[in-house]
């Protein structure tokens, strides 16, 4: 059967899943599938001025299943409108998935490369993977390239995990990062080279575990970002240490120096991007504005995922602007494009005093709270905010000022197992808060992005208020506001309803 024929049969099971699905915590303005299914974000690229982002799929289910790329596109990285799926799988190379991937525009081509996923034993999880590329001329069918695998299969040196791809150029020459293991199971990163994305040589490793980081070495990315050379990449089996590495897997990055000619990277030790509960398989793409933008999917393996009842799984971040702090810290904050989205602006208060609580009835579920507390005005030992909803339904962020932690407790709000993370912030005068509420989802992004905190949270009932509060002692807050904001996927919905 013809890759078209799949595709179609995905998109009439894709349709009728969306017609049953239950909405109650449908993002109103990230990205999800339009059922069903998704995990990590692929192929994010600006082509012919419209910025795409495909994402792993599967169109039959709300359960992991054999990965088909399911795409959106933007011309603002705000508004986004549904595409058709971009690739099935079914040939004899990515029989079993189309794993994640990148794309690049190679000269008004838009190209995706992704791995094969085929299983020789699939009871026991035996698999081999390769590595594929599929051609678009108007950015939304794709055809898969006739001489297809690429790169067949891994090095000599190499453990069965080779996927991943994330290919950009340098000069005239397109390179390939892959996540990888050795055979003894330390994860890495391997690094290929081509002239045309076809015909690939391998280069070597760039990074390695030096045993302490983990089995495998997922979604990996290799870029320069102020100076720079960072590299991301989502390592499984790092060991919980005290607060740090909660999640079952972790998203993470090195700093450092690279060198193209000898493929030598010498970097620092590697630290979490997010601290919450669910960020995972980040990618990143440059702009024609120059930013590094990153999107992350908004889950975690393995974790329970209450939305799989009312038909859909998963969820991509908001499109994030990453920068180096001097000490080579990543920064993370929401692209500015996100204003966009602002509606009615409640001015909750300036220049006040709060030494217990200040409530405000606010019911809306999508929404952007800023708060700025003043810690050179404050003796109070915490400060935050509580977001409550339903019954007793509360999400708490509070920044404990001696310790220097900010925590997100969503134990109250749908994670009553294991809801608390916490994230290293050090002190500073100010403590801005910028947070965002999506039905299900919050993002925390502190102090301009020094520390975020990413969770999916499950509340029972709607949104009921909010408090901003002071805990032994006072402390004074310069500002404080929230945002209710647009639901970019009801528009598109009742666009469609209209045009029926
Ligand atoms: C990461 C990952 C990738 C793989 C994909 C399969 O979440 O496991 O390594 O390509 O998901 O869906």
């Amino acid at each position: 059967m013809s890759t078209l024929h799949f595709i179609q049969q995905a998109a009439e099971a894709l349709q009728l899943s969306a017609q049953k699905l239950n909405p109650q915590y449908r993002p109103g303005y990230h990205i999800a599938a339009p059922a069903n299914w998704i995990n990590d974000p692929n192929g994010l690229v600006q082509f012919n001025g419209e910025y795409h982002v495909f994402y792993q799929h599967h169109p039959y289910d709300e359960n992991w299943g054999p990965m088909h790329w399911g795409h959106v596109k933007s011309t603002d990285l705000v508004h986004w409108e549904h595409c058709p799926i971009a690739l099935a799988p079914g040939d004899e190379y990515d029989r079993d998935g189309c794993f994640s991937g990148s794309a690049v525009d190679d000269n008004g081509v838009l190209t995706l490369v992704y791995t094969g996923h085929h299983y020789t034993d699939k009871a026991k999880d035996l698999f081999t993977q390769n590595q594929n590329i599929a051609v678009s001329r108007d950015g939304i069918t794709f055809e898969k390239y006739t001489s297809n695998p690429v790169i067949a299969e891994p090095p000599a040196d190499s453990a069965h995990h080779f996927r991943d791809p994330k290919v950009w150029k340098h000069g005239d020459t397109w390179y390939m990062v892959l996540g990888n293991a050795t055979p003894d199971g330390h994860g890495r990163v391997i690094l290929y080279h081509s002239p045309d994305l076809r015909e690939w040589t391998y280069d070597g490793v760039l990074a390695a575990s030096d045993g302490t980081l983990g089995f495998m070495w997922e979604c990996p990315d290799f870029f320069e970002l102020d100076g720079r050379h960072v590299l991301l990449f989502s390592p499984q089996g790092m060991e919980r240490e005290e607060e740090r590495y909660m999640n079952l897997f972790q998203t993470g990055y090195l700093v450092g120096e690279y060198d193209y000619a000898t493929n030598d990277f010498r970097h620092g030790e590697f630290r979490e991007m997010d601290y919450g509960h669910d960020f995972y398989a980040v990618q990143t793409l440059l702009d024609d504005q120059g930013r590094r933008i990153a999107i992350g999917w908004m889950d975690m393996w393995e974790s329970d995922m209450p939305t799989k009842a009312h038909g859909w799984a998963g969820a991509l971040t908001l499109p994030r602007v990453l920068n180096l702090d001097k000490d080579g810290r990543l920064l993370m904050n929401p692209v500015p494009e996100m204003n966009l989205l602002r509606q009615t602006q409640h001015q909750l208060g300036t220049a006040f005093t709060v030494n217990d609580r200040h409530h405000e009835v606010i019911t809306e579920s999508l929404l952007e709270i800023r708060a700025v507390f003043d810690l050179t005005h404050s003796d109070a030992e915490k400060v935050g905010l509580t977001l409550h909803s339903g019954e007793a339904d509360e999400t708490v962020i509070v920044y404990d000022i001696a310790a220097g932690k900010l925590t997100l407790d969503a134990s109250k709000s749908g994670k009553s197992q294991d809801g608390v993370r916490t994230a290293p912030l050090q002190h500073e005068e100010l403590l801005t808060l910028r947070i965002f509420l999506d039905r299900s989802s919050i993002e925390v992004f502190a102090n301009d992005g020094r520390a975020t905190l990413t969770s999916r949270i499950y509340p029972t009932g709607e949104a009921t208020g909010l408090d901003l509060f002071a805990v032994g002692g006072e402390t004074l807050v310069q500002e404080w506001t929230c945002w209710t904001l647009k639901d970019v996927w009801k528009d598109a919905y009742d666009k469609n309803e209209e045009s029926e």
